[in-house]
């Protein structure tokens, strides 16, 4: 039996698996005979493809969407996104989370969310001319050479994924003229595409998989509101599409914890096994103590230690089964209760929290981590966020210079400093060896 995909992983990084690239296999033979060697066995468990699913993401690409025209963005283990102010950090961020969503069923409303697809479209010409560019030629409309398309992808080590949307045909018909349409999604082996390295392949409402040499019609009638990932999740049927949605799924994203006077965090929450902490830190208390339970303690204990000299958490369980937080500090004749706690103290809990998960996911976006904290707690917070990338692959947008000297110090990091220029979100000084390859499926 010849697999079509045969994973293997070192077990160097523990949580982290990489693959073993010398055993990816070619992608022209069966389905059926598809399986997964990820811990030494031969399998077909759903366990071995969602460890298959923790693959790391090697590229983004985004193409007319808000200040990004077109960029191409090479990721490693620890990418650092800084740029000043308008330079489009969140657009791309918010770009990570449309792809998030697809693999949710989300990506339509998503972009509904955000005032529709018309106004996530670049909002500059089709292209930016030499002459435009050095101020020779006004910049101005042109007759559009390509039909307009919204275009978000990323490459994995093994898969990867595109996904373009455009407007619908106007029609008298429906009163849904304005929701986008998903023109096309490809899924293909390895991190270019190639028609040839083509495995799911859906055309407007068709969706076709490659079985060997043949194509074979998976269906014909997929709404244009829903993505692949919603019809496709048969892990031996289709295993490249239900690996990618597993590793789009596991992604987590932190944006903003609440630290106001009435945050939950500060609240006693209910008391159950968190191992991973709520994007708004609602169940802070729960996931420390799930950390002491069955995560890395020692850690925790010397990551608040080494914040806050001589302080330590403690938690309490109310009779009512809820969780509340203690905070010891040195000079204090008590501890402090979550409420009683400063918005840095309480937000760099929050921050030990959601990095020393128990359960690390495949790739971890943390948006702006400094926000309120100071300078003085960055160190620490940086040796969180290095820890964490022992086990997942880390993606920081961040603007403070202290965060990011030392997060440089990593050997792995990779800082990408966003400009723009006439507009449009650019990495300066990328050229043909550091731009990441790419195709679109549909150009
Ligand atoms: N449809 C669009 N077409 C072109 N540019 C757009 C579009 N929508 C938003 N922008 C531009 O994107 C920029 C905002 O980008 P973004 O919010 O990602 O910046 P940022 O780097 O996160 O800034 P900050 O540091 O202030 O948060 C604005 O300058 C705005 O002009
Ligand atoms: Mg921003």
């Amino acid at each position: 039996m010849t697999p079509i995909i045969s994973v293997g992983y070192s077990s160097e990084r523990q949580g982290k698996p990489r693959p073993n690239t010398a055993a990816v296999k070619p992608s022209n033979t069966s389905k059926a005979e598809t399986y997964f060697t990820l811990c030494g066995i031969t399998c077909y468990c759903e366990l071995c493809f969602l460890k298959a699913a923790a693959i790391m993401l090697t590229a983004l690409s985004i193409n007319n969407y808000r200040s990004i025209l077109d960029l191409k963005v090479p990721l490693g283990p620890l990418n650092v996104i800084t740029g000043e102010n308008g330079t489009g950090k969140s657009n791309l961020y918010k770009a990570l989370r449309l792809l998030a969503e697809t693999a949710q069923g989300g990506v339509v409303p998503a972009i509904a969310k955000e005032g529709g697809l018309d106004s996530t479209f670049w909002a500059g010409p089709e292209t930016l001319s030499r002459a435009m560019k050095q101020g020779e030629q006004a910049v101005e409309y042109t007759v559009r050479q390509r039909t307009k398309r919204m275009k978000l992808g990323f490459a994995t080590e093994q898969f990867s994924y595109a996904i373009s949307l455009g407007l619908p045909v106007p029609s008298s018909q429906t009163m849904f003229g304005q929701d986008p349409e998903i023109k096309r999604e490809c899924i293909w082996n390895g991190q270019v595409y190639r028609p040839s390295s083509s495995l799911i392949d859906r055309k407007g409402a068709m969706i076709k998989a490659r079985s060997g040499r043949q194509w074979q019609v998976i269906s014909q009638h997929i709404a244009s509101y829903h993505s692949l990932f919603d019809q496709m999740a048969d892990p031996v049927a289709t295993p490249e599409a239900f690996q990618l949605r597993e590793t789009i799924r596991g992604w987590r994203f932190y944006d903003h914890f609440r630290t106001d006077r009435d945050a939950p965090a500060r609240q006693a929450q209910l008391a159950t096994r968190t191992p991973v902490l709520h994007h708004d830190g609602r169940d802070l208390a729960a996931a420390l103590q799930t950390i002491i339970e069955i995560g890395d303690k020692e850690t925790l204990f010397k990551a608040i230690d080494y914040a806050f000299p001589g302080a330590s958490i403690r938690i309490i369980h109310h009779a009512d089964s809820r969780f509340s937080l203690e905070f010891s500090q040195q000079g204090l004749l008590r501890p402090l209760t979550g409420a009683e706690l400063s918005d840095g103290t309480l937000r760099f809990l929050l921050w030990v929290a959601a990095l020393l998960t128990p359960r690390p996911p495949s790739l971890m976006v943390l948006n702006e981590p400094e926000t309120s904290l100071h300078p003085d707690l960055l160190p620490a917070l940086a040796r969180l966020i290095l820890h964490a990338t022992k086990h997942s692959q880390l993606w920081v947008v961040s603007h403070s210079p202290r965060l990011i000297a030392a997060l440089e110090q990593h050997p792995d990091c990779n800082a990408i400093k966003l400009e723009k220029e006439m507009g449009q979100t650019v990495i300066p000084g990328q050229d043909i060896l550091t731009t990441p390859s790419w195709h679109w499926p549909d150009e």
